[in-house]
């Protein structure tokens, strides 16, 4: 093993592997968590792997979290690590195709059309939306049917990425987008995009492989397709439009530019494509754990009660000031996120050598001593708040889904809660906002600093709307809660992950 062994001893320690170019790629793809709490052990927060030639180092744990996701532009770059992966995907001019302090001000243009006034009004898009979903989906004949007694069953991730797709089109994508949904066109477009978004994409940035043609067909024929909606909104009445294009049509960088279609276009895909794999594992995470505990679903049911019932077994509309102060339906998609974070891995391409402070490298069990090391450019840095997550030295039964944990004042997640409210930590404004310079919490699971997620509010609305409506019409049970799949870009709960319901009898 000696040749693996880092000549430079500044170079983080490099995880053992047989075969130089496929270094880690079997273990780490299969399941990284695994692979990261497993070399933590032996090598300590700080660790090199080699990946299918690249070479990543992981800085694990707060600390971790902190020094990536807090870097510097003139250490680390997200555009380096992802532009071949996203570009053919969203499309030119966007995001990780231009300088980053343009995907600032872009990022900026989004956060306009995620207003408060927006949110109020999407509500009832999305009450809607799982209405009608009740009402014509397949998979819910029986709940149709009246019957309290029957179970029927729904498989989740199809249900909710449907239901994602649905909402998300009503409210932010706008009507245009919600009415093609139906057609072939849409969808074929959408899948075909979809299937040049994974990680052979990420690793593998051109093979000549007929799923690449589709992704580049599909993304021109998408863009001209948001274009066009652009078009006949110009040429006709579109006064009452809140959704983002409205927003993006108004807005202009800081030299007087507006945003061109093109780039419109191409933001719209990049929201949809972030949004729906995230939003739907989410929800579906959620509901498949809420099958397994029925008296958090009762919990949950109770609070609806409390706040919306007209006392005659029905229940009033939700409002977007009520939705933000149910604490429990809160911290079950808290504790979903904590438990299952869509994105396991954050990378970065450094581009300039980046010291690795002493005080980053716990040391591990092994060795139990701090070193400071060098991250050598070219080098890809790896975060993963995934693991301070899921980390038994910070949570208690880390492994449990317990919602409970959030509003125990006593645990240790109590801590763990206030580090990521944390406003101590240092705040900048790097254009669409201030954030948090990075934060050393252990929870992020929309990430931080420039790069962090501005759909958070989004998709606590969408989420929150969508489990309280069929916790509202329906009870749950499963056998057993999936494993993950990890095989994909956002981590999927594993087949099978069919759940099933029951009607209801009417609130008391
Ligand atoms: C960035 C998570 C939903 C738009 C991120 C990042 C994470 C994340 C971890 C940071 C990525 C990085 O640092 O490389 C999530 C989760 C979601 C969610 C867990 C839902 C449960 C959404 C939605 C939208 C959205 C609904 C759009 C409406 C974005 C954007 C970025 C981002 C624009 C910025 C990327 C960057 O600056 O490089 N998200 N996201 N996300 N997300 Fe989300």
């Amino acid at each position: 093993a000696q040749q693996f062994l880092p000549k430079d001893p500044n170079l983080p320690p490099v995880v053992f592997h047989w075969l130089p170019y496929v270094g880690s790629a079997i273990s780490y793809g299969d399941d990284p968590l695994k692979f990261f709490f497993t070399n933590r052990e032996k090598y300590g927060d700080v660790f090199t792997f080699v990946l299918l030639g690249r070479r990543m180092t992981a800085a694990l744990g707060p600390k971790g979290n902190n020094f990536i996701l807090g870097g510097k532009l003139t250490h680390v770059s997200a555009e380096e690590a992802y532009t071949h992966l996203t570009t053919p995907v969203f499309g030119k001019e966007v995001v990780y195709d231009v300088p980053n302090p343009v995907f600032m001000e872009q990022k900026r243009f989004v956060k306009c059309g995620l207003t408060i006034e927006n949110f109020r009004e999407y509500v009832g898009f999305i009450e809607d939306e799982v209405e009608e979903m009740l009402a014509k989906n397949e998979s819910f004949v029986t709940y149709r049917s009246g019957d309290t007694t029957r179970w029927g069953s729904f498989h989740a991730l199809r249900t909710l990425a449907e239901l994602t797709i649905c909402t998300a089109s009503r409210t932010l994508q706008g009507r245009e987008v919600r009415a093609s949904l139906s057609g072939r066109e849409f969808a074929e477009m959408y899948s075909d995009l979809d299937g040049g978004f994974t990680p052979i994409n990420l690793m593998f940035p051109s093979l000549p492989l007929p799923s690449y043609r589709r992704r580049d067909r599909a993304q021109q024929a998408m863009s001209d397709f948001y274009v066009n909606i652009l078009n006949k909104r110009e040429a006709g009445d579109n006064d009452h439009d809140h959704d983002m294009l409205a927003a993006l049509a108004e807005q202009r960088y800081k030299n007087g530019r507006k945003l061109s279609k093109r780039e419109i276009a191409h933001i719209m895909i990049a929201l949809l494509m972030a949004g729906q794999h995230t939003s739907s594992a989410t929800s579906s995470w959620a509901l498949l754990h809420l099958a397994s505990r029925p008296d958090v679903v009762q919990a949950v049911y109770d609070e609806q009660v409390k706040h919306f019932s007209n006392g005659d077994g029905s229940f009033r509309a939700l409002t977007y000031e009520e939705l933000r102060e149910l604490p429990i339906l809160d911290s079950v998609i808290r504790e979903t996120l904590r438990m299952h974070p869509p994105i396991h891995s954050i990378l970065r391409k450094v581009v300039q050598d980046m010291p690795v402070p002493a005080s980053l490298s716990s040391g591990s069990s092994n060795t139990a001593q701090s070193r400071a090391y060098v991250v050598p450019q070219g080098h890809f840095v790896l975060a993963s708040p995934a693991v301070s997550q899921m980390d038994p030295r910070i949570w208690k039964d880390a492994s449990v889904w317990d919602p409970y944990r959030w509003s125990d004042p006593e645990g240790v997640a109590a801590e763990a809660a206030l580090a990521y409210e944390d406003l101590s930590g240092e705040k900048i404004d790097y254009g669409f906002g201030v954030v948090s310079k990075g934060t050393e919490s252990p929870y992020q699971p929309f990430g931080a600093g420039r790069h962090r997620c501005i759909g958070e509010q989004f998709a606590y609305l969408q989420l929150g709307t969508i489990l309280a409506l069929l916790i509202r019409n329906m009870e749950f049970k499963i056998d057993r809660v999936p494993d993950h799949n990890y095989h994909t870009m956002i981590t999927l709960p594993k087949e099978p992950c069919s759940i099933q319901y029951r009607r209801r009898a009417k609130a008391t």
